[in-house]
């Protein structure tokens, strides 16, 4: 089964009341809660707890409480608060679990949604009693409350324009990317193994790290590899990964290197689709690689598949991107 969320604090709790105006000045004026959102047209209102995104409060008038499917009084509603990573993980987890993951208008789903007026990622599923269960993670970005409510790959493109992105070499300390290296390793022993080695390329959006890329020496004389690879979540599916493999390219060429080669797990179907799109071609499977004497979980899952086996790509380093003859023997061949 796959392993749960990390379930760090209660995020947020949901009152019934018979008089949402009276209430939320009770919770406003005597309790003294900020109000953040009053939905009128829903009967709803929302205020936080300990400041904007720490906790919520949610007040729903008599028939209106959120996929309301129990009798009002009888089904609750709690929000879990816990990583945005677990989040990304939970309709996964919930289903190796049988329980049906669902979106915020309690459909089932397979992917969180986003709550843009926030904004939170959140995946809701009900206990055996029927209460309704949100696993929540505020996201680190600016509350854009025009995007409503979307799937997490609608969320991207509700975005305005992308701010501009830089890639440059990295000279921190190794330790302070470890969160977005742990993002594309599960792994922790393989992650200790090669977290110094080669060098490494982030991308910064205003200043900030939004994504980094290892390079490191390949097993072949003339090739690098791409040891890990991450975009952080918030800044996904706007050309950020893509623009550091075209760093990638440009560094390994100019250290004087024919391909560039990477591996992913052959049940990671997004990197696999993410590389091909970016240039690569498969060149060999290496099978049994995700073992848990390396340090990868018993029954691990990706896109519901078992973490079991290693795809290598490649592509070359020239301007002519189709693999060919002068990539020919395979950089690694399968252990
Ligand atoms: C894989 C990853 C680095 C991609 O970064 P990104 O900035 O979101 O990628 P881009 O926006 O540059 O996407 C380039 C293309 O790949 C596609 N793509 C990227 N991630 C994808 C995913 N998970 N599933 C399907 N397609 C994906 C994009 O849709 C885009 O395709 P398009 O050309 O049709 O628009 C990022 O999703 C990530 O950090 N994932 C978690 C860690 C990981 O998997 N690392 C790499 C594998 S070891």
């Amino acid at each position: 089964m796959t392993e749960p969320p990390v379930v760090t604090s209660l995020f947020e709790a949901h009152l019934t009341v018979t008089d949402l105006d009276r209430s939320i000045a009770f919770w406003r004026d005597v309790v003294g809660l900020p109000v953040a959102l009053e939905v009128p047209e829903r009967g709803a209102a929302f205020l936080w707890i300990g400041g904007p995104g720490e906790a919520m409060l949610g007040l729903w008038s008599a028939g209106s409480a959120p996929l309301g499917s129990a009798p009002m009084g009888a089904s609750l509603h709690i929000a879990l608060g816990v990583s945005l990573g677990d989040v990304l993980r939970a309709c996964d987890a919930l289903r190796s679990a049988a329980v049906a993951p669902l979106s915020f208008f309690g459909t089932e789903a397979t992917e969180p949604s986003v709550i843009g007026w926030m904004p939170a990622a959140a995946v809701y599923f009900r206990d055996p009693d029927g209460h309704l269960i949100e696993y929540l993670a505020m996201l680190d970005e600016p509350p854009r409350p025009e995007s409503g409510i979307v799937s997490w790959s609608e969320w991207p493109a509700t975005k305005p324009a992308a701010k501009p992105v830089r890639v440059e070499r990295y000279q921190g300390a190794r330790d302070d990317l470890r969160a977005l290296f742990a993002e594309a390793e599960s792994s922790e022993r393989e992650l200790e193994s090669y977290l110094d080695a080669g060098d490494v390329l982030v991308a910064r959006v205003a200043d900030r790290i939004a994504g980094h890329l290892q390079l490191v020496e390949a097993a072949a004389a003339d090739a690098s590899e791409i040891k890990n690879m991450a975009v952080d979540a918030t800044h996904r599916g706007r050309g950020i990964g893509r623009t550091l493999i075209a760093a990638a390219v440009d560094v390994a060429r100019d250290r004087g290197h024919a391909s560039l080669v990477v591996s992913t797990a052959a049940a990671d179907v997004g990197a696999l689709r993410f590389y091909q799109r970016s240039g690569f071609r498969m060149r060999a499977i290496e099978r049994d690689a995700f073992t848990p004497a390396a340090g990868y979980a018993e029954g691990e899952r990706s896109d519901g598949i078992e973490l079991r086996d290693r795809v290598w790509l490649d592509r070359l380093t020239s301007s002519d991107t189709r693999t060919s003859r002068a990539c020919a023997p395979p950089p690694h061949a399968p252990r």
